[in-house]
C-alpha cells in the first residue's frame, strides 16, 4: 500500500494513462545518449574512480570499493597451506556454483575430465538464479545472430572484443536447444513454438523466457543436471586463493570453510572461475538486485596472480529497481514490464524517454528526471520515478500481467501493491558488473595459463554496456565453451610443483606502491553489521 502522500502524484500518472499507452516517444539521437550518459550515468563521476597503484592493471581507473580489494592483502600466508597434501585433486577445478560454473561442470563432465565444483553459499545460490526477463537468442526467421550482434555491439558502445560476441551470438540457438533438451520450461505457444519479445536496444524479438523467472527455470534444470551426473559440489567453502605451479600456470586453490574457516587445498590441472559479479560492493552506494554473494571474488583472485582485468571501470546500473517498500529496495524490476508495454513517467504523469532504450541511457535518463528535472517522486520514504504496469493489462488484456509476470505480481502484492491497478515505484539499481577478466575466445586468461573464466566475471563480452537477456547467454555460452575447453586442456597439462609465492610477490608490490590497508580479500560476503570480527 503507497502512503496517501503518493496519491496526488498516482492520480495525475492514472488520469494521463490512456493518452500516455498511444503516445510514441521519439528514440534519442547517439549525440542525445552520448551527452545523458556524460552528464547522468554513475559510471562518468570521475570522483568514485580512482587509478590502480599495482597489478596487470597499474594506471586504470576502477571503483574505489574495487581498488581496495583488487590492492588489499591476501587472507593467509603462503605458511599457512601444505601444498604437497592437497586435499582435493582434479582435472578441472570450478569455482562457482551459478549458472556459469554449472554449465561449466556439466560439459567438461561430458568430455570426460574428473571435475569438482566449489561454491561458498550453494549451488544455485547465484545471480543466476534471481534473473528475471529472459535469454536472447537469434533463432526466429526475421532474426539472425548477425542482427543480433549488431545490436549488442552498438549497445555496448562497440567496445565488445569482436571474437567473444561473435561467439556469443552464434552459440546463442544452440544454447537455447540445449536448455529446452536439458529440460527448461521456456514459454511456448499453442503450437509450441517459443513465445520472443523484444528488450532494450533489440531490433526483433529474441528474448526466449520461462515467464519472469528465467533465471530461476534455468538454473533449476542446471542444478539437477549436476547433481544427476554426481559432479562433487563442495558447497559453504569459498576460494580465497589461486595455486599456481613453478611455470606459472594455473594450478589449483586455496579454500576456506566458512563456517570453520579451516583451510583446504584443492590441487587442479585446469581452473574455471565462474564466481559472478559484484552488486554487494554497493558501489557509489547504489542499493542492488545482486545475490548476496556478488562480491567480485574472482576478479580478486586471478588479479593476484597477474590476470588483466578489461573494462573494470564499467558497471550496469538497471534502470528499474524496486524503490518502494523499503523491504524490496533495489530488487529488481524485470525490462520485461517494459517489453509488455508499460512506460517510464514522471511525477507529473509524463512520459519521459522511450521505454526500451538501452540500459545505460535508461538509468541516466532516469537520474536526469529525478535529480535535474526535479521531476521524481521525492519524499522521506522513497524516491523514484513511476513504471506504469497497468498499462499492460490494457494494451495486453485482462490477465497478462498474472500470465507474464506472475512473479513481479506477487512480490509486490505481499506489500498490498496491486500491480494490474497501481504503478510501481523505481529508481535505478546496481545489476551487473560489464567489465571482468581478460579471455581469450576458448575462456582462458589472455595471460595465464590455464585459468579459464566464465559467465559475469569475464570482462569484453558486452563491451561497455550489456543488452537485456544476453548475460543468461553468456553463461550457457562461455560455460560451456570454459567446460570444453578446460576439458581438452587438462589432458596435455603435466603440472610442475605448487606455490603461492605470489602472496608474497604482491605484498612486495603493495610495500613499494605505498599501500599499507589491512584490509583482506576476496571479501566473501558484505558486511551490513559493522561488526569486523566475522569473515
Ligand atoms: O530486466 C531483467 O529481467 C534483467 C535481465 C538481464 O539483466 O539480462
Amino acid at each position: 500500500m503507497y502512503p496517501e502522500k503518493f496519491r496526488k502524484s498516482i492520480e495525475a500518472v492514472e488520469a494521463a494513462r490512456e493518452k500516455n499507452i498511444a503516445y510514441e516517444p521519439a528514440r534519442m539521437t547517439a549525440k542525445e545518449k552520448e551527452d545523458l550518459l556524460a552528464a547522468f550515468h554513475p559510471d562518468y563521476r570521475k570522483e568514485e574512480f580512482t587509478e590502480l597503484k599495482i597489478g596487470p592493471n597499474k594506471g586504470e581507473k576502477v571503483p574505489h570499493e574495487l581498488a581496495a580489494m583488487l590492492q588489499a592483502k591476501s587472507r593467509i600466508k603462503a605458511s599457512d597451506v601444505d601444498l604437497t597434501k592437497p586435499d582435493y585433486d582434479v582435472d578441472v577445478l570450478v569455482i562457482g556454483g551459478g549458472g556459469a560454473g554449472s554449465s561449466a561442470a556439466i560439459e567438461a563432465h561430458e568430455a570426460g575430465a574428473n571435475v569438482m565444483i566449489v561454491t561458498k553459499l550453494r549451488i544455485g545460490d547465484a545471480n543466476t538464479m534471481m534473473a528475471e526477463g529472459g535469454i536472447q537468442a537469434a533463432d526466429k526467421p526475421n532474426d539472425s545472430p548477425a542482427t543480433h550482434f549488431v545490436d549488442a555491439f552498438g549497445g555496448g558502445h562497440f567496445a565488445a572484443k569482436r571474437e567473444l560476441l561473435s561467439k556469443l551470438v552464434c552459440d546463442a540457438p544452440e544454447a537455447i536447444q540445449w536448455l529446452n533438451n536439458l529440460g527448461v520450461e521456456f514459454d511456448k505457444d499453442e503450437n509450441g513454438v517459443m513465445v520472443t519479445t523484444h528488450g532494450g536496444g533489440t531490433s526483433r524479438k529474441r528474448m526466449h523466457a520461462a515467464k519472469d523467472y528465467s533465471g530461476a527455470e534455468i538454473m533449476r534444470t542446471l542444478r539437477d543436471e549436476v547433481l544427476n551426473r554426481g559432479i562433487p559440489v563442495v558447497d559453504f567453502t569459498a576460494a580465497i586463493e589461486l595455486i599456481l605451479d613453478d611455470k606459472g600456470n594455473a594450478a589449483g586453490a586455496v579454500l576456506m570453510n566458512m563456517e570453520t574457516e579451516a583451510l583446504l587445498v584443492a590441487r587442479a590441472k585446469t581452473v574455471v572461475i565462474a564466481t559472478g559479479g559484484a552488486g554487494r560492493m554497493h558501489y557509489q552506494g547504489f542499493p542492488t538486485s545482486n545475490h548476496y554473494g556478488a562480491t567480485a571474488d574472482g576478479l580478486v583472485l586471478g588479479y593476484r596472480v597477474g590476470a588483466k582485468l578489461l573494462y573494470a571501470d564499467t558497471l550496469q546500473y538497471h534502470p528499474t529497481g524496486a524503490a518502494y517498500p523499503a523491504q524490496i529496495f533495489g530488487a529488481l524490476v524485470t525490462e520485461k514490464v517494459r517489453s509488455l508495454g508499460a512506460k517510464l513517467i514522471n511525477c507529473d504523469g509524463e512520459v519521459f524517454m522511450h521505454p526500451l532504450e538501452t540500459r545505460d541511457v535508461s538509468a541516466a535518463s532516469i537520474i536526469r528526471e529525478c535529480n535535474a528535472r526535479g521531476k521524481g517522486i521525492d519524499f522521506e520514504e522513497a524516491h523514484g520515478v513511476w513504471l506504469d504496469t497497468p498499462m499492460i493489462e490494457k494494451i495486453g488484456g485482462e490477465g497478462t500481467i498474472e500470465r507474464r509476470i506472475p512473479a513481479m505480481m506477487r512480490m509486490f502484492g505481499k506489500f498490498g501493491i496491486d500491480i494490474r491497478k497501481e504503478p510501481i515505484l523505481i529508481y535505478p539499481t546496481l545489476h551487473y558488473q560489464n567489465g571482468g577478466l581478460d579471455i581469450n575466445v576458448n575462456g582462458m586468461t589472455t595471460n595465464v595459463q590455464n585459468l579459464f573464466v566464465a559467465g559475469e566475471a569475464v570482462g569484453g563480452i558486452h563491451g561497455r554496456n550489456r543488452l537485456m537477456g544476453n548475460s543468461l547467454l553468456d553463461i550457457i555460452v562461455f560455460g560451456r565453451n570454459a567446460g570444453q575447453n578446460a576439458a581438452a586442456t587438462y589432458r596435455n597439462v603435466e603440472l610442475g610443483k605448487l606455490t603461492l609465492d605470489h602472496i608474497a610477490a604482491f605484498e612486495a608490490e603493495r610495500a613499494a606502491a605505498g599501500i599499507d590497508s589491512d584490509e583482506v580479500s576476496p571479501k566473501l560476503l558484505p558486511n551490513y553489521t559493522g561488526n569486523t570480527s566475522g569473515i
